[in-house]
């Protein structure tokens, strides 16, 4: 049995290269995460426009399930081709394509005069979030140095939680006209800026050296790490491990056994990062404060703008944490806060309705949304760009993305009809129970990835893949520790 090459761990930075580089990658990765915008904006903009869409298109309940779903299930989809057309084309091209999808759906649901219209103008928006949400960390990660990449790659986490902010707040903004076109179709200009921003970025590295342009690689990597930064030691690592030799690796199938364990990881957190209620918050923030106290309409806004803003601050947290303290410990702490603010929650539903119960709920909604803001919110999207073994990543990002998407749409439709069968309190003491699933499923499967370069994540999984191996001890060694 072949020898399990030691994972690369990354070596203390050289502080002279550092300042250069750094506000290079920020400055495009930043522009890159204008994806994660796209996908809050519309995330959080829908429930407000919803109302009025009621009316302007006479929408029955079932109608405006229809509305909101059509999105979700084109997103399943677009994640489902995206990550075909970034192995096959490139990273940057299929996010091009996909910001222009987007807008095209952006505008065609403003200017709707009928439900057909409506109806296409949101499955087009749903095609381009859902290729957003998975292009986005994949290319983040792809071209972030690996001893930043958590905080950069969660760039887009953030943009997420600005959009959804954004979102409550124009709707706050233009709900006294009515203007439910406007709400709609103002997400098409961060669409514009990342269509336009990544035309002017490089493709990854890791994309054009697997496909055997390694001149083309290099001059990505310059102008990733800025004139003057030695791009050698990456240089040399990348041709190393990459060029013709990875199509066949053996994980580069999707059943060989390395590819399967960060599958199934990638897979199950995508469904727990749904099936534990996070949408259930962004979408009827209002609704649940109206009914357990906070009567008027301002009050239940303002709680609902706090909730967008502790999704913010925390995963700002999550960003200046997640390379210094690991991906474990934010999830594990995360997934554990969760499970006991929804506890409370479900106590604080339990016991009625009034308007210290309405703070009581709010502040454990509150507590909720920031544990997921720093734990699974952003370390579920980080963890399924860094752990697919490089020839099947696209596909991999894709599985975990469609996945993700299916269990928001399963969650978005059965909520209310859920609420009404079992009672509030029941339906957040099953999220709660299904919280705890995801940490027990955490703690035993996700691996640490801080500080080892993607490479060594790869090898990690074929050192974990050999160590189920019962005849072949010597493996166990090879399974690395991250960087102090
Ligand atoms: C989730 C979304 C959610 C958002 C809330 C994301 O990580 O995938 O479904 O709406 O976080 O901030």
């Amino acid at each position: 049995m072949s020898a399990v090459a030691m994972p690369q761990q990354v070596k203390s930075p050289d502080s002279s290269s550092i300042g250069q580089s750094h506000m290079h990658v920020v400055v495009i990765a930043l522009t890159a995460a204008l994806g994660g915008l796209l996908f809050g904006y519309d995330t959080g903009v829908i429930s407000g426009a919803l109302l009025f869409l009621r009316e302007a298109f006479h929408l029955s309940p079932t109608m405006l399930g229809v509305v909101t779903g059509i999105a979700l299930a084109g997103a399943a989809g677009g994640a489902s081709v995206a990550g075909l057309l970034a192995d096959r084309f490139g990273r940057r091209p299929t996010l091009i394509g996909t910001a222009a999808v987007f807008v095209a759906g952006a505008v065609v649901s403003a200017l709707a005069g009928d439900l057909a219209v409506l109806l296409a103008g949101r499955l087009l928006v749903g095609i381009g979030i859902g290729g957003a949400s998975m292009l986005t960390p994949l290319y983040l990660a792809e071209i972030a140095p690996a001893r930043e990449r958590g905080a950069l790659v969660s760039f887009n986490q953030l943009a997420v939680t600005f959009g959804i902010l954004g979102s409550y707040l124009i709707g706050y903004a233009l709900a006294s006209s009515a203007s439910w076109r406007w709400m709609l179709g103002l997400g098409a200009v961060p669409g514009v800026v990342l269509a336009g921003g990544m035309l002017l970025l490089p493709e990854t590295p890791r994309w054009l050296a697997e496909h055997g342009h390694v001149d083309r690689a290099r001059a990505a990597l310059i102008r990733l790490r800025g004139r003057g930064v030695d791009i050698e030691p990456e240089m040399k690592a990348l041709r190393a491990d990459l060029g013709s030799k990875a199509q066949t690796r053996p994980e580069s199938r999707l059943g060989h056994r390395a590819a399967r364990l960060p599958l199934i990881v990638g897979i199950g957190l995508a469904v727990f990062q749904q099936v534990t209620g996070i949408n259930t918050v962004i979408y009827f923030a209002p609704t649940i404060f109206q009914a357990s106290g906070l009567s008027s309409a301002s009050a239940a806004i303002l709680a609902t703008a706090g909730v967008g803003v502790v999704n913010v601050v925390m995963t700002a947290v999550a960003i200046w944490l997640v390379d210094r303290v690991g991906r474990r410990m934010l999830l594990l702490t995360g997934l554990a806060g969760m499970g006991v603010s929804l506890c409370a929650l479900a106590t604080a539903f339990m016991m009625g309705s009034g308007p210290l119960l309405g703070w009581l709920t709010a502040g454990s909604l509150a507590a909720y949304v920031g544990f997921f803001a720093v734990g699974l919110g952003p370390v579920f999207w980080l963890l399924i760009s860094e752990i697919f073994p490089l020839a099947i990543r696209g596909r991999g990002m894709s599985a975990a993305t469609i996945a993700n998407w299916l269990s928001n749409l399963v969650v978005a439709l059965t909520f209310l009809d859920l609420v009404d069968l079992v009672g509030r309190p029941a339906v957040f003491f099953i999220y709660a129970a299904l919280t705890f699933g995801a940490l027990l499923f955490a703690r035993a499967l996700v691996p640490e990835t801080r500080g080892l370069t993607l490479e060594a994540v790869e090898a990690l999984w074929v050192a974990r893949a050999k160590d189920e191996t019962p005849h072949d001890p010597e493996s166990r060694e090879a399974i690395p520790t991250p960087a102090a």
